[in-house]
């Protein structure tokens, strides 16, 4: 009975005298790229110069306090470091002694996203704990047309379909149309992630055909910002033209054109050849008979 006043009297003891050591993390969440390294701040303000040798650290996740880094007795103490965290990390010694204990954490993985407490003991301690984000660029979104779209008549319900890989966090996709309306009803997103924990979005969207209108999708890494965005034009001949499609066509259609040029002259040239037999076979014939007449003429006269 006598203990619970004095427990609660502690953390306000502690206050005081921790009141001039204080250990400094960013309040912002920190953002780092996937596959990346990152550094992890964390300063503590010391009064006076002090042997390192009575300098501890320790970085550990907030939630499970699992061990990420230590270090006292002048070194790394690495034997009780989580297996995800092997060979990732590492202080930088050089600032230890001016109240950087920052932490280097290499190739950041999905895994390693969450709260990280610095903890930070020389006469006294304090700790403070920051956020780690991680961020993955998605790749560039590619938008197509339902696959039996074979011959699509106007006022049919097709299909879009966009998908992105590779991305992380969950990105927001977000269809326009031609007139940049967003487009919220009848779309469906969903998303799967890798073994990385790395995500792939495929969002549909079904829309009522009409000729001659365009469909935008916008991807959102809400991290990174827009990423890129995609777009279909369904013209009057309910075909789909995605942009490469398009240079494709065009090419194909001026190589067909060269073709008719091509083979019109040739059957016109064959067209006149065939005309001039024509006319050198009639005036043979015309000979023939002026010949045929001449030939009479002594008898009629
Ligand atoms: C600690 O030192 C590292 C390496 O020089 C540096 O990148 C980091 O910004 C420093 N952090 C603070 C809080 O001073
Ligand atoms: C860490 O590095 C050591 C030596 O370079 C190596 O033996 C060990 O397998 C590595 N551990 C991991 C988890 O990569
Ligand atoms: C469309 O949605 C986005 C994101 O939800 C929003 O920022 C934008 O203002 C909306 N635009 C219109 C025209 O409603
Ligand atoms: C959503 O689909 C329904 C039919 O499935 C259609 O009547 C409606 O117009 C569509 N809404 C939009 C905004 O396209």
């Amino acid at each position: 009975m006598t203990m619970l006043p004095l427990l609660l009297l502690l953390p306000l003891l502690a206050g005081q005298v921790l009141a001039h050591f204080e250990v400094q993390v960013p309040e912002q969440p920190v953002v780092a790229l996937y596959g990346v390294d990152a550094t992890l701040d964390c300063s503590f303000g010391q009064v006076g110069p002090f042997n390192l040798s009575d300098l501890s650290v320790f970085w550990q996740l907030t939630d499970t306090k699992r061990s990420v880094h230590s270090y006292y007795g002048s070194q790394d103490q690495l034997e009780d470091q989580g297996e995800s965290f092997a060979n990732r990390t590492s202080l930088f010694p050089a600032q230890l002694a001016s109240g950087n204990a920052s932490l280097l954490l290499r190739r950041v993985g999905v895994a390693d996203e969450g709260s990280y407490t610095c903890f930070v003991r020389v006469d006294t301690y304090g700790s403070a704990a920051l956020l780690l984000q991680v961020a993955a660029p998605y790749s560039k979104p590619q938008v197509t047309l339902a696959a039996d779209s074979g011959n699509l008549r106007p006022g049919e319900e097709v299909e879009l379909t966009c998908v992105a890989y590779g991305g992380y966090p969950e990105a927001d996709v977000l269809w326009q149309d031609g007139a940049g309306r967003n487009l919220t009803d009848n779309v469906t997103t969903s998303v799967v992630a890798n073994e990385e924990g790395l995500f792939s979005v495929r969002s549909i969207l079904t829309v009522v055909l009409e000729p001659n209108s365009t469909f935008s999708c916008r991807l959102t890494n809400p991290l990174l910002g827009e990423e890129g965005h995609a777009s279909v034009t369904i013209t009057g001949q309910n075909m789909v033209f995605p942009p490469v499609a398009l240079w494709v066509t065009v090419g194909l259609a001026v190589c067909l054109l060269a073709l008719l040029i091509a083979l019109a002259a040739v059957c016109r040239r064959k067209i006149k050849e065939s005309c001039e037999e024509a006319r050198a076979a009639e005036e043979a014939k015309e000979l023939e008979e002026e010949e045929a007449k001449t030939a009479m003429t002594p008898l009629k006269s």
